[in-house]
């Protein structure tokens, strides 16, 4: 298991690139099951999910080519519909398959997610708006059983957003007969991603970036091409590292309406934000970071996938600050890392409360998870000392090296395989 060296003190500075968006990728893909042929996935991030991804779909029999980030992916006849165990365990996405597999070949079998890091992920959601479009689904030895009929169209009602049940049911209902109006539906940037590829497909969806999606069933659906927008996540994580080092660094290739919410607090703590189209400059050279609150919430509010990242940057900023996540209310295994790095943070519930310090200290900490990896590898940034993060392959699902990016921004940071140590 590969970890980081990093010692801390180096000021970020340099231009960097966003990659595309991890989580439009893990839908866009499960979404060429409803067609036959050929469709290509333009900007697809290499990371350890999308590989995950893309063996899952072959297990199915899914042909793919992916080269410069763009993903081929090809489906002629599919040998099978079963989302096997060894997949799901590692990646929560893989249950996406569910929806295009019941919509287009009238069966599915899906594992059941099990828990993640931080705790159970429940997807009642996903599986009750399955059976309001007629599936029956039955679980057996920690599988989904799921069988349709043509689904039928209906109207849902989410009791919550949820990004992963409404892409499911985004994606069973374009076959399903007749109309199916989901309401309460999620509105982040990579569900907009995911309609705009199903529509070019053939599939008649409106009401994107609103709280109701219709979609008009089709009986078919053709292959498609689609450019995956850019990772919002990874382009919040890379200004928390511009700030948290009193850096400057310009982000290209970004889609900064999706981070609006990330800017505006970034803004609150003193930094320097110039916009100008997809650039994003952030300076904060001559910035005291000065404490500000965060409560998480569905887009477009403050994203809980920054929730870890900000703790980071509060452990220092100047004053006190709270930090909410009312997504994931037990998403906080990264605390007890930075209190070994020095911070002060107290829980409450789902609450952090971070008096900011004036120094951190480098220590060996613990990756558990993709979010909480990188705020620890930003609070590393700016320790006195060394900071060891070890686990970086949490780090590695949802990041494409970003040892690289941050070393070519000046970060004093080295990668050590696994068996070198
Ligand atoms: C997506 O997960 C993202 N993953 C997550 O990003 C992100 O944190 C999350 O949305 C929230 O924005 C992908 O897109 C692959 P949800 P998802 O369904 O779809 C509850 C990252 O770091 N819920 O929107 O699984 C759930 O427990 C990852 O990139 C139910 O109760 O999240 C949570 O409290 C982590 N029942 C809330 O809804 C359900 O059936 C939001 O979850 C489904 C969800």
């Amino acid at each position: 298991m590969d970890k980081f060296i990093i010692h801390g003190g180096a000021k970020l500075n340099g231009k960097v690139k966003v990659e595309g968006a991890k989580n439009s990728s893990l839908a866009l893909m499960p979404a060429t099951l409803l067609t036959c042929g050929t469709s290509v996935l333009k900007n697809t991030p290499k990371l350890k999910d999308v590989f995950t991804m893309i063996g899952l779909l072959e297990t199915l029999g899914v042909k793919t080519a992916f080269a410069d980030h763009t993903l081929t992916i090809k489906i002629e006849k599919l040998k099978s519909q079963d989302a096997p165990y060894e997949y799901v365990k590692k990646m929560r996405a893989s249950v996406y398959v569910l929806g295009p597999l019941l919509a287009k070949y009238g069966k599915a079998k899906v594992s059941m997610p099990g828990g993640c890091a931080w705790g159970p992920r429940p997807i009642n959601l996903h599986l009750e708006g399955l059976k309001k479009l007629g599936a029956e689904i039955d679980l057996e030895e920690g599988y989904i059983i799921a069988k349709s009929k043509r689904l039928i169209g209906t109207e849902i009602n989410f009791e919550k957003k949820s990004v992963g049940a409404t892409g499911n049911l985004l994606m069973a209902a374009t076959l399903a007969r007749g109309t199916t109006i989901i309401n309460n539906s999620a509105m982040e940037p990579e569900i907009t991603n995911l309609v705009q590829f199903l529509n070019k497909m053939g599939a008649k969806i409106s009401g994107k970036n609103t709280q109701q999606l219709v979609i008009e069933g089709v009986d078919e659906l053709k292959p498609a091409r689609i450019d995956t927008i850019s990772d919002r996540i990874e382009a919040g994580t890379l200004l928390v590292a511009g700030a948290i080092t009193n850096g400057k660094i310009e982000l290209s290739e970004c889609n900064t309406t999706h981070i609006k919410s990330i800017i505006q607090k970034l803004e609150e703590c003193g930094c320097k934000i110039l916009v100008n189209n997809d650039i994003i400059t952030l300076d904060a050279s001559d910035s005291e970071i000065i404490a500000s609150d965060v409560s998480t919430s569905e887009y477009p509010g403050f994203p809980t996938d920054m929730q870890a990242q900000w703790i980071a940057l509060m452990s220092v900023a100047k004053g006190n600050s709270k930090v909410t996540d009312n997504i994931y209310i037990d998403r906080f295994n990264h605390v007890p890392e930075l209190l070994r790095l020095g911070a002060s943070i107290k829980m409450d519930k789902n609450t952090a409360s971070i008096s900011g310090v004036k120094k951190l200290k480098g220590a060996k900490v613990m990756s558990t998870d993709l979010r909480a990896s990188a705020s620890l590898v930003l609070a590393g940034l700016v320790a006195k000392g060394t900071t060891e993060v070890l686990r970086v392959y949490h780090l590695d699902r949802g990041y494409q090296f970003i040892d690289e990016k941050l070393k070519n921004l000046g970060a004093n940071i080295k990668r050590v395989k696994g068996d070198e140590y």
